[in-house]
């Protein structure tokens, strides 16, 4: 297995899209249909692949201010979940943003995700909400600065 950052725009990119389509959006009835996300043209992309090179899982940075990113539509293709897959591309994404400047990173975990960032060292911050109609916790965990 392989991490990478990867270009907006490119065909990587656009087989995370489709990654994120099948397990995150698809289900909840908002897919990305055929254009790349404009919004995301800033934001650093970080992916897993596999021994074939295909992307098994992904993540999204965006920059909230100086020192804080959220991560957002992390996921990890069905069938590499409990495998350890979604901690090495986690620690991967906070290795890279913390070399990149970044102290704090904050997810909104869906509810049904929250022992897996509980695991990975994130603490809840505020009840549960509701977000696309799914019950989520805001999640946070400083990553301190780089050495
Ligand atoms: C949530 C997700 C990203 C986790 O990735 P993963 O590769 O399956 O997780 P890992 O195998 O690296 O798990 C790391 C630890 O978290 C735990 N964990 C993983 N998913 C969990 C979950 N949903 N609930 C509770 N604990 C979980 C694992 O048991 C493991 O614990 P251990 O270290 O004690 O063995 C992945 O399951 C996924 O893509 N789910 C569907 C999409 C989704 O919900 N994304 C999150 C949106 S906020």
């Amino acid at each position: 297995m392989q991490t990478r950052k990867i270009t907006f725009g490119f065909s990587e990119h656009w087989q995370a899209i489709q990654l994120r389509n099948e397990f995150l959006r698809e289900p909840i009835g908002f897919p990305f249909l055929k254009d790349f996300p404009a919004e995301e043209k800033d934001w650093p992309h970080f992916v897993i692949m596999d021994d074939t090179d295909n992307i098994i899982g992904c993540v999204v940075a965006i920059k909230k201010n100086k020192t804080c990113v959220r991560l957002r539509q992390m996921v990890i293709h069905e069938k590499f979940q409990n495998q350890g897959v979604g901690r090495v591309l986690l620690n991967y994404a906070e290795k890279e943003l913390q070399q990149a400047g970044l102290e704090t990173i904050i997810v909104h975990a869906r509810k049904d995700a929250a022992g897996f960032y509980r695991k990975t060292g994130y603490k809840q911050d505020g009840q549960e909400f509701m977000e696309v109609s799914i019950p989520h916790f805001a999640m946070i965990k400083s990553i301190g600065t780089a050495k």
